[in-house]
């Protein structure tokens, strides 16, 4: 319908804007996706969010799964896609990370996804006219250390999308996955600190045969640096097997020794960090038993990968 036409009050202009794929809806409208989560949830239907940047691979495709089971069958899944500029450091990959809309629409149909919040560059923050944003959401302690050491701002970007996201999309369940485990923690520190009505999913990691976290970013990995990425993973593994035959903690010094060796022995791989920590404070510990959670970030050639497992 044109917003001309006489019917054109809000709630019909809203439906206007949302294009209808197959029987998913698509909205690249703020305004129109929020109204579409409104009525729903006047009539209590269960919203399953998974946010994402797109380039769907198959860890999204099992959060869509798992946001349908949380759902309900009577429930809806919506799933966003949108590269956030502002998680993206001035050096960082955001021009080259890779878009396919298309692709991911129809990974969406196929996964029986029943809306998708696709916003162009723009709609998130209120550039033009109006002036930029002048509102951020800060996490002041679990984001301090490890991706927020390396990237700085990053977990200012992904707070902040995340609380609009929710505030669009209006879920009763977002899933989240455990292959990001800061942002999983930060996130649920905002959603706790700001009384959000929404509840935190975790989904476990997906990988490939070889043991590689699937990521967006592993597209990136021509010829030999694919078989090299599988490093971080070894290396997991390495660190898991020493804990698991030792009786006594083990100092962490060495098991850092121990992954960066098997990352170094890649040409092309380079260890950021490694830290071990505790699962749900995220403080560091000196001494690695069972339970302790690990974290890892490597660049191999210009991509840079993490992966992270309970030890
Ligand atoms: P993105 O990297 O696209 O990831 C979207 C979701 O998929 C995140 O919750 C992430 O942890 C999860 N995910 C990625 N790889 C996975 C895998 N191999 N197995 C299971 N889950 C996996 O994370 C983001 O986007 C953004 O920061 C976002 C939260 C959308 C905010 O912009």
């Amino acid at each position: 319908m044109h917003p001309s036409h006489p019917c054109a009050d809000n709630e019909v202009d809203t439906l206007w804007q949302v294009q209808h794929f197959s029987w998913m809806q698509v909205s690249k409208s703020a305004a129109a996706m929020q109204h579409m989560a409104e009525r729903w949830g006047r009539q209590g239907v269960r919203i399953g969010f998974v946010p994402t940047m797109g380039c769907l691979h198959a860890g999204h495709l099992s959060l869509m799964r798992r946001a349908r089971r949380e759902a309900g069958s009577r429930g809806k899944v919506v799933v966003s896609i949108y590269v956030n500029p502002t998680q993206f450091g001035p050096k960082e990959d955001f021009s080259r990370y890779p878009r396919d809309l298309k692709r991911d629409l129809k990974l969406c149909r196929a996964a029986g996804v029943d809306a998708v919040f696709a916003p162009p560059d723009g709609q998130m923050y209120h550039a033009g006219a109006g002036g930029h944003d002048s509102t951020f959401v800060v996490e002041e302690r679990l984001s301090q250390r490890m991706e927020g050491a390396a990237r700085p701002g990053h977990f200012c970007g992904v707070t902040t999308v995340v609380a609009k996201l929710f505030n669009i999309v209006r879920p009763d369940v977002a899933v989240f996955g455990a292959k990001d485990y800061q942002q999983v923690a930060v996130v649920r520190r905002m959603v706790r600190d700001l009384f959000s009505p929404v509840r935190i999913v975790v989904a476990p990691t997906v990988r490939e045969p070889d043991g590689l976290a699937m990521s967006s970013r592993n597209t990136r990995l021509k010829g030999d640096l694919r078989a090299q990425a599988a490093a971080l993973w070894r290396a997991i593994r390495r660190a898991q097997a020493v804990v698991r035959q030792s009786t006594a903690p083990v100092p962490a010094k060495r098991l850092r020794a121990e992954v960066e060796k098997l990352i170094d022995r890649e040409p092309a791989a380079r260890l950021d960090y490694v830290e071990f920590f505790e699962p749900e404070t995220l403080l560091p510990v000196t001494g690695v038993r069972r339970g302790t959670q690990m974290a890892l970030a490597a660049w191999v050639g210009k991509t840079r990968l993490i992966d992270n497992a309970r030890l």
